[in-house]
């Protein structure tokens, strides 16, 4: 059986179409590859990890609101929900778990509409503007808050 704290990593809607969306600007990456990615670095980290995308803000919520029983942790690239959406900000407050937020450009060389986040305000910390390697950033710091390690 096993003893892995388990990271919940939700992506938001339209991160289906990663690879061909934006490439300039989200990078020529799959999701896919992210979550190839993503595993190998949970298991190097001792970390399991649970990996979903939706295009459903409710579908979101549920997920959200689920995880406080069964998984340790949260990473969520909530994609444009990150900026609109205050019912994943209440689910992931309610939700009783450390969040890390993820997004793969830097919101902040962006338009002004993408600078505010209220995941941001659930959330211990918040990566951005690196890219599909942001995904293995928030992992690292995700294996330290689920453990209390030491940096
Ligand atoms: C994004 C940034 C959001 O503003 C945008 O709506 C996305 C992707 C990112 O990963 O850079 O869908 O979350």
């Amino acid at each position: 059986m096993s003893v892995e704290p388990v990271v919940l990593i939700i992506n938001g809607p339209n991160l289906n179409l990663l690879g061909v969306r934006e490439p300039d600007i989200y990078g020529r990456e799959t999701l896919g590859d992210i979550e190839a990615w993503c595993g190998e670095r949970a298991e190097a980290l001792g970390l399991a990890i649970d990996f979903r995308q939706s295009n459903l803000e409710g579908e979101i919520v549920t997920w959200v609101q689920e995880a406080r029983d069964v998984h340790d942790g949260i990473i969520i690239n909530a994609g444009a929900y990150s900026h609109t959406s205050i019912a994943v900000f209440d689910a992931l407050l309610a939700c009783d778990l450390p969040v890390v937020e993820v997004h793969l450009s830097n919101l902040f060389r962006r338009e002004s509409f993408r600078h505010h986040s209220y995941v941001s305000a659930a959330a211990v910390g918040m990566i951005c503007g690196f890219g599909a390697h942001g995904y293995l950033l928030a992992l690292d710091a995700m294996a330290r808050l689920v453990r209390t390690e030491p940096p």
